[in-house]
Formats: structure tokens, C-alpha cells, sequence
């Protein structure tokens, strides 16, 4: 059964931070410090989804989806991130789990979409080699209550973003500035992902895959030194976190650090356990022209001459058929089969007099993608599920409440939820697979 669905995360959606015994994460904590969200937006609040999600599965149901990727908060489930487990935290996965099941939605939850527990953070968060192990012993707590209905898990969440805005940047939750210092927040991560699968395996968890978000690189222009920096920007967004899960191998990192020392005998193996699928989030390609400073080996150049989201991101449908066919060539049989776990894109969406929401741009957007998708199939990838991102409008990280993503309209003052017309468009799009 090929996987249609919406995606959302714990942090953008449910709200509810400081109920039920939940503990805090960076997420909280950053949101919180003046400036490092617009307008100072956190997600406290969120969609509220915490208390309204029987609603929220409605929606689902009547869309038609066969399949819900959202994410488990570890602080929840485990307040300080270690040790005593939360209960109640729990309760409210198996209580969604069951109500989805209930519906003929196949829960397909990811276990780490960014909200670290703080009690991590204060030992270094993803710096911290031990944190790898702890994210594995969560992974067994959690699957130990819920695998016996979820037949598919995800580890981790875009382990390039997290590290990128995260640990390199600073734009992220927790908000360091390490550049090239942050690879070891990559390498961590893997790190947890493979103890992690283990973990599930052991628990008898089913299927196991990973999300990475991937882009095609166009270098700016032919010379010589333009398609390098494009290759070291491939190498950074891509292969670092493709390779070592695929190959079992990093990618050459000579541009980055001198020394790999974080890595100790026998990760790479851990790292590159067989997955069942590789979760791909696709949003737009990326221009990389020769770096104009010293410091990163690349620059932006930015990709021009196409439409914009809301974000200014620029619409690629194409650049999806050209991930996944690139994604084929380089891996080859080492690529297992391929779940795009998230696409979508924010448009300035607004209520109208009469209480609808005309997304065209949107249903545009979908249509084209899910047809280059399809187009990737036809020339041999093997695709097995599309997610779009998002079920509702929800907490943008930094941008906080100001990009929508949703197929559903969310008012942030009252929490009621409308649908838009690119929910009916795909409702409709759904019904005609599946007569
Ligand atoms: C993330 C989502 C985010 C979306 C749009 C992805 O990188 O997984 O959490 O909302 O992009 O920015």
C-alpha cells in the first residue's frame, strides 16, 4: 500500500509545554530568550493540538489519508531525557496511536523532530557523545509501549538542519554558534539513530527509517571553481548524513575539519544498520557558487528565476524528480526504498469574508511535485509514500506563527481549525487513487 499523508511535529503543534509532568526542551527555552523568534512567537500554545487532537484525527479521517507522520516529544516521555519515565506522556501517544488505528491511519510517529530535553542540553546536548545512547534507551521506552500497533518508526528528523541552524548557526534551538565545530552534533546524532534502530529492532518495532532533508545542488555556473564549492555543499547537506548511513563511510570532510576524531571504532557500523526505508524531505534545490571569503567553502547564489513561497523559497517541482533519480544513481542497491516525509510549502494564506481559504498556489505546488514524484517512479525509484507538509498551520521554528503550511487554516487566537481548499484538493486527489 503506497503511503498518502499529512506530517506534522510535537513542538509546532501540540502545545500543552509545561502539562502532564512534560518536561522543558531547548526549543522552550530558545523561543523563550528575547529575539530569537519573530515577534518572540514560542510554542507554548502551538495548535493546541495536546487537547485537540480527536479533532485533528477528524481531519485526517476525512481527508482520506491512509497514514500520519507526527513526532513524540522526548520530553514528555522523559522529563529530564533519562531515567524516570512520564507516564502520562505516554498515555497520550497510545491514546492518538489507537484513535488513528480507530480511523484506518497508520501512525507513523518519529521519535526526535528537534526538542531535546534541556536536562540534555546543560551536558552539552548533541555534543555530548553519551546523549547518543540516551536517545537509544528513549527509542526503547517508547517502543516498548507502542510497537505492538506501529508498524513503521522514524529515528530522527533532518539531523543536517538540527545541526546546521541549531549547533553551526544559531537560528535554531540551542542556539550555538560553532560552525565547523558543530560536526561532531552530526556525527552524534547518527550515531543515536543507529542505536536507536537496534533498540527498535530489539523491541520487535517493525520497519525503521530516517529522515534526512536532501536538495539537488546546481552549482552558479560551469567554472571550475563554482561546481567545487557546489560538491563541498553536497557534501555537507546531503552526503554527510546519506553516506555513513548507506555506505557506512563519511564523505571526504577535509573542507570542514582536519580531524574526525569524534568518531571511535565501530560507529560507522552501528550507523549503517540495514533501514527499511530513507525518509526524504524535499522543499527546493539549492545555487552554490566559489565562496567570496575565507570561512565556509561555498556561497548561496541563491536559485533565481522561478516562483517564490511565502518564505522566498523557490517552486522546483522538477528538483524533486532530480533528487530522487540522483539519489538512485548514486546509491544504487545500497538505496532502500524511498518515503517522502515531508513536501509542501507556506503561502501567504488568509481567511476569507466567507470563511474559506483559496490556496491555489498550493494545490499547484502538490499537484506538480507529487507528478515529478511519480516521474522519478516511472524512471525507477522506487517511492513508497508521500507526505505533505503540513496537516494544520503551525509554530515555523524562528519564524514562529508568521509562514503556513498547512492544508488546514489555523487561527492562533481561538485554535479553530478551517479547512482550505488544497485539503478538498487532495481529498478528492485521494479518492481517485483508491476508487
Ligand atoms: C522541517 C519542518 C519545517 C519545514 C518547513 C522541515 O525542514 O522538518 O519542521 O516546518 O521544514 O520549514
Amino acid at each position: 500500500m503506497f503511503l498518502w499523508g499529512t506530517a506534522t511535529a510535537a513542538y509546532q503543534i501540540e502545545g500543552a509545554a509545561r502539562e502532564d509532568g512534560r518536561g522543558p526542551s531547548i526549543w522552550d527555552t530558545f523561543a523563550h530568550e528575547p529575539g530569537r523568534t519573530r515577534d518572540g512567537h514560542t510554542g507554548d500554545v502551538a495548535c493546541d493540538h495536546y487537547h485537540r487532537w480527536p479533532e485533528d484525527v477528524a481531519l485526517m479521517a476525512g481527508l482520506g489519508v491512509n497514514a500520519y507522520r507526527f513526532s513524540i516529544a522526548w520530553p514528555r516521555v522523559l522529563p529530564m531525557g533519562a531515567g524516570e519515565v512520564n507516564r502520562r506522556g505516554l498515555d497520550f501517544y497510545d491514546r492518538l496511536v489507537d484513535a488513528l488505528l480507530a480511523e484506518g491511519v497508520q501512525p507513523v510517529p518519529t521519535l526526535f523532530h528537534w526538542d531535546l530535553p534541556q536536562a540534555l542540553e546543560e551536558r552539552g546536548g548533541w555534543m555530548d557523545r553519551d546523549v547518543s545512547a540516551l536517545f537509544a534507551e528513549y527509542a526503547a521506552t517508547v517502543a516498548a509501549r507502542l510497537a505492538d500497533r506501529v508498524p513503521l518508526w522514524i529515528t530522527l528528523n533532518e539531523p543536517f538542519v538540527h545541526m546546521a541552524f541549531g549547533y553551526a548557526m544559531g537560528v535554531h534551538a540551542p542556539g550555538r554558534l560553532l560552525m565547523n565545530g558543530a560536526l561532531p552534533a552530526a556525527h552524534h546524532q547518527l550515531l543515536g539513530h543507529g542505536l536507536a534502530v537496534q533498540a527498535l529492532r530489539a523491541a520487535g518495532a517493525g520497519q525503521v527509517a530516517l529522515t534526512n532533508n536532501c536538495t539537488p545542488v546546481w552549482p552558479a555556473s560551469a567554472r571550475e571553481e563554482d561546481v567545487a564549492a557546489a560538491e563541498a555543499y553536497d557534501i555537507l547537506h546531503n552526503r554527510l548524513f546519506n553516506d555513513p548511513v548507506l555506505l557506512g563511510e563519511y564523505p571526504d570532510l577535509s573542507a570542514y575539519t582536519g580531524s574526525l576524531d569524534f568518531v571511535q571504532d565501530g560507529d560507522l557500523k552501528t550507523i549503517a544498520a540495514p533501514l527499511d526505508a530513507l525518509g526524504i524531505n524535499y522543499y527546493n534545490p539549492t545555487r552554490i557558487a566559489a565562496p567570496t571569503d575565507a570561512g565556509l567553502p561555498f556561497d548561496d547564489a541563491g536559485v533565481t528565476g522561478y516562483p517564490t513561497t511565502a518564505f522566498g523559497w523557490p517552486v522546483v517541482p522538477d528538483g524533486l524528480r532530480e533528487l530522487l533519480t540522483g539519489l538512485r544513481a548514486r546509491y544504487g542497491a545500497a538505496l532502500p526504498p524511498i518515503l517522502i516525509t515531508e513536501n509542501g510549502c507556506s503561502q501567504p494564506d488568509e481567511l476569507t469574508e466567507n470563511g474559506t481559504v483559496e490556496d491555489e498556489a498550493r494545490v499547484d505546488f502538490l499537484d506538480r511535485h507529487i507528478a515529478a514524484m511519480r516521474q522519478a517512479m516511472a524512471e525507477g525509484v522506487d517511492v513508497r509514500g508521500y507526505f505533505v507538509w503540513s496537516l494544520l498551520d503551525n509554530f515555523e521554528w524562528a519564524e514562529g506563527y508568521h509562514q503556513r503550511f498547512g492544508l488546514v487554516h489555523v487561527d492562533f487566537a481561538t485554535g479553530r481549525r478551517t479547512p482550505k481548499r488544497s485539503y478538498r484538493w487532495f481529498k478528492e486527489f485521494l479518492e481517485r487513487q483508491n476508487p
